[in-house]
Order: C-alpha cells, then sequence, then structure tokens
C-alpha cells in the first residue's frame, strides 16, 4: 500500500503497518458514565486508581458515584507519585495482588495511568520487576496474555496515556527513565471529559498542550514504517513502527489545533473551546503516538526530567525538584528538529504550516529553521522555560545528558535519520539556550 510518496516500499522494509486504537468517549459530563462502562466491561470488583491531589477533588465524588451505582465493588489506591518509580508501580501492584480487582479504572494524568497499567500487568502476571522493561535496561519480555480491563480517565490534556500501550518510570538504581511498551498495555476504553481541565493551574496547560504538540510532531517525522526493516514472521511489529497514514491523520489535526489554541487555552480558564480542543488534540495525538512512536526529542526529555537538579515549576505540587514533562520534551524540540529535517524537508515544512508558520515559498533547506522558530515563538507564547539552561543546565551537563539519552534506543531508532551519542551532545549544547 503506498498512500502518499513518502510511504515508498524499500528493500526488507516493511510492507504493511498496524492501526491500534483504544474505545474512547469524548465529551463534557462522560465521567459520569464510568460505572455503566465498567459494568458493561464485566468488572464487579474494580480498583479505582488516582493520586492524594485529585483523591480530594469532586471528580473523585463523580466516579466514585457512578461506580458504586452501578453496584460494583470499590477499592482505593491513592498513592500514585507524581513521577512514578519502579518502587511506586511496585507499591501498586502489591496493592492489586492482594486486593484482587477483575477490572481497573485510572482517574489521573499519565502518571496515574501508567501506574495502572503496570499494577494490572504485575498483578495479572507476576514476574521480577525488569522482566517487562524495554531493553536494553530490562528484560523486554511482552506480557504472556491480555491483562484485565482498564478504563483509563485522564484529567490533564497532555500525555495521550489513556490510549498508549507504554508506561513510563523512573528505574531508580540507575536514576533513569525508561517503560514498559506492549499493545496488552492499552487500556481497554478512555472516557475523556473535558471538565477535568477547567481548573488545571495555566503552568500545567503550557506544558501539557505543547508535548501534546510534540507528540504529533514527532510521529508525523518519524521514520516511515515503510523503512523499518520488516518483522520477522509471528514477531510483529513494534509500537513505535513508524510514521503512517493512519497516525499522519490524527497528527495533521493535533498540530492544527495546538497551534491555532494553545496559547488561548494557557491564557484564560474560561476559553472552553480553547481547553476542549486541546483535550481533542492531546486525544488525537495520542492515537498517533501510540501506532507510530516518538523519537528524539521524547528520548532527550528523559535525561532532562532524570538529571534534574532543583528546578520547582510553578503550577506543580511543591514536592520534590522536578521538570514536567512536556517541559522536559520541548526544550529539546527546535534543536531536533534544525538536526533532523534534512530527512525529510517537506513533512517538518508541513508541521510548521499546520502550526501557523507562514511558508510560502519556503525552500526545503530553510525547513529546520522554519519549524523551530515557531515553535520558540509558542514556547515563549505560554512562557515556557529558555531551553535546557532555563531547567538548570549548563554546557558541562551535556555529556551526561547524551549518554543517559543514548539508552532510549527504542525511541531513537524511530527517528526520520541516524542519531549517535556525539549527536546528541551536540543536540544538548543546541539546546540550552534559543532566545
Ligand atoms: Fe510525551
Amino acid at each position: 500500500m503506498v498512500c502518499c510518496h513518502h510511504y515508498v516500499p524499500s528493500v526488507g522494509g516493511d510492507r504493511a503497518f498496524t492501526v491500534d486504537a483504544s474505545r474512547i468517549t469524548f465529551g463534557r459530563g462522560c465521567l459520569a458514565e464510568v460505572g455503566e462502562r465498567a459494568a458493561a466491561l464485566g468488572i464487579r470488583r474494580v480498583a479505582l486508581i488516582t493520586d492524594p491531589r485529585i483523591r480530594a477533588l469532586p471528580l473523585m465524588t463523580t466516579v466514585l458515584t457512578s461506580l458504586r451505582g452501578a453496584g460494583l465493588d470499590v477499592v482505593i489506591f491513592d498513592e500514585v507519585e507524581v513521577e512514578p518509580t519502579d518502587r511506586s508501580f511496585t507499591a501498586a501492584a502489591r496493592f492489586a495482588a492482594s486486593a484482587r480487582p477483575d477490572g481497573y479504572v485510572s482517574l489521573g494524568g499519565g502518571s496515574v495511568i501508567d501506574t495502572a497499567k503496570a499494577a494490572n500487568l504485575y498483578a495479572t502476571y507476576p514476574a521480577d520487576f525488569l522482566t517487562y522493561v524495554n531493553a536494553p535496561i530490562g528484560g523486554g519480555q511482552p506480557p504472556p496474555g491480555p491483562l484485565r480491563p482498564h478504563i483509563a480517565c485522564p484529567t490533564t490534556s497532555g500525555t495521550g496515556a489513556e490510549v498508549t500501550g507504554i508506561a513510563i518510570f523512573d528505574l531508580l538504581s540507575l536514576a533513569a527513565k525508561t517503560g514498559i511498551a506492549s499493545p496488552a498495555l492499552r487500556p481497554s476504553e478512555a472516557l475523556i471529559d473535558p471538565e477535568c481541565a477547567d481548573t488545571l493551574p495555566p503552568q500545567v496547560v503550557a506544558a501539557s498542550g505543547l508535548d501534546v504538540l510534540a507528540h504529533a510532531l514527532e510521529s508525523y517525522t518519524a521514520r516511515p514504517y515503510s523503512r523499518r526493516p520488516a518483522p520477522e514472521p509471528g514477531g510483529g511489529r513494534p509500537l513505535s513502527q513508524g510514521a503512517n497514514p493512519w497516525s499522519d491523520i490524527g497528527c495533521r489535526e493535533a498540530l492544527t489545533r495546538a497551534g491555532a489554541l494553545l496559547p488561548r487555552a494557557v491564557a484564560s480558564a474560561d476559553d472552553r473551546e480553547a481547553r476542549e480542543g486541546m483535550m481533542w488534540a492531546a486525544t488525537l495525538a495520542g492515537i498517533a503516538f501510540g501506532n507510530a512512536g516518538v523519537h528524539i526529542p521524547h528520548g532527550m526529555s528523559y535525561a532532562i526530567a532524570g538529571q534534574v537538579r532543583d528546578y520547582r515549576p510553578a503550577g506543580y505540587p511543591d514536592h520534590a525538584p522536578m521538570v514536567p514533562h512536556g517541559v522536559a520534551v520541548i526544550v529539546n524540540a527546535p534543536a531536533a528538529v534544525r538536526f533532523t529535517a534534512h530527512a525529510s524537508p517537506q513533512r517538518h515544512l508541513q508541521v510548521a504550516t499546520w502550526l501557523g508558520a507562514d511558508t510560502r515559498g519556503a525552500a526545503p533547506e530553510d525547513a529546520g529553521e522554519i519549524l523551530a522558530a515557531r515553535l520558540i515563538e509558542l514556547m515563549r507564547a505560554v512562557d515556557i522555560p529558555n531551553g535546557a539552561s532555563g531547567v538548570g543546565y549548563h554546557e558541562d551537563d551535556c555529556p551526561s545528558l547524551a549518554s543517559a539519552a543514548i539508552l532510549q534506543q527504542r525511541l531513537l531508532q524511530n527517528a526520520p535519520c541516524p542519531v549517535h551519542e556525539a549527536d546528541l551532545r551536540q543536540l544538548f549544547h543546541d539546546s540550552l539556550r534559543y532566545w
């Protein structure tokens, strides 16, 4: 199948792509349907996974009322950490193993949803923690079979965790972010209620919105699926299967919306159209990257987040120093697109156009600079730190950031051009400051 000239067959390259998608319900007030949906999935005893902050919100009452109203027995785990670790994943799995639920509901941001995926996996198929963790850090074993049903209810408009089969965490022994990736981890359903985004602080909307934008940008510019080696018979395709005609559709919609609506969604909590539009963009971008995969900006982000010293962002609960995921990603993006644009200049120009840049008369060699300039403009419009130096990094940090980022092979191999450790050192250097 060739849907456009971008997907020409290559020798040994894959000739097909797979579309994985969760069942999605989107709309204001749909959170109140969670009980009937859980019952319809055959769940009788449900583990409700959340964090202490969300437990205190009215959203929690909505979910509990709905679940109990449908006759379900509810057990609650509310100890999810904002940046989950192998320790917090294990704590949730231990809770699930002893509570013995026959299904899961997660209510929260990406950390909560990812923790529910891990609890479901390890309680259903107990194993040493590293068994299912991505290689080369872990064993990279696929789950032996299907997991229990899981309804994901996102409360931020960013991660797309509700529609992906990826669970990200910090491995404490290596001080490195890594993950577990398998289609089996994808939640059975997602209930996406824009009402959840009404009260988010502007800094959270900005960071999560730029994460959305990066998901779509990276999926659209990823190595085309037709240039990834074809899977061995029976081997199956990787989750990061590369850009493909299905993910392209979601990327276009998500980038168009994010380019127009993100500054408005950050500027005013009352701009319902903008906040709702960003929630829909997050969903579309999540589906796209769940089928295509992200690459260099996300691969670099795990080093930026993992080696944080004392950066404490406004708008986030006051706890240990952290770089919000969306910030850790977007500070690398302008440098990354300047590096990758030569591999597919038309695609990079297309992204810039969708984001609102004027690309009329642009030459292919201008693509990286035009897209980088538009990204920087959006970062400044929503008050994002000025590159990696804005979250506390210096020139001396580039080698250690690069040696951590090079471990993200699942993502780096999905880039449109090869990327080596020396390239990453240069990319971190180029990411330090933009204006
Ligand atoms: Fe992300």
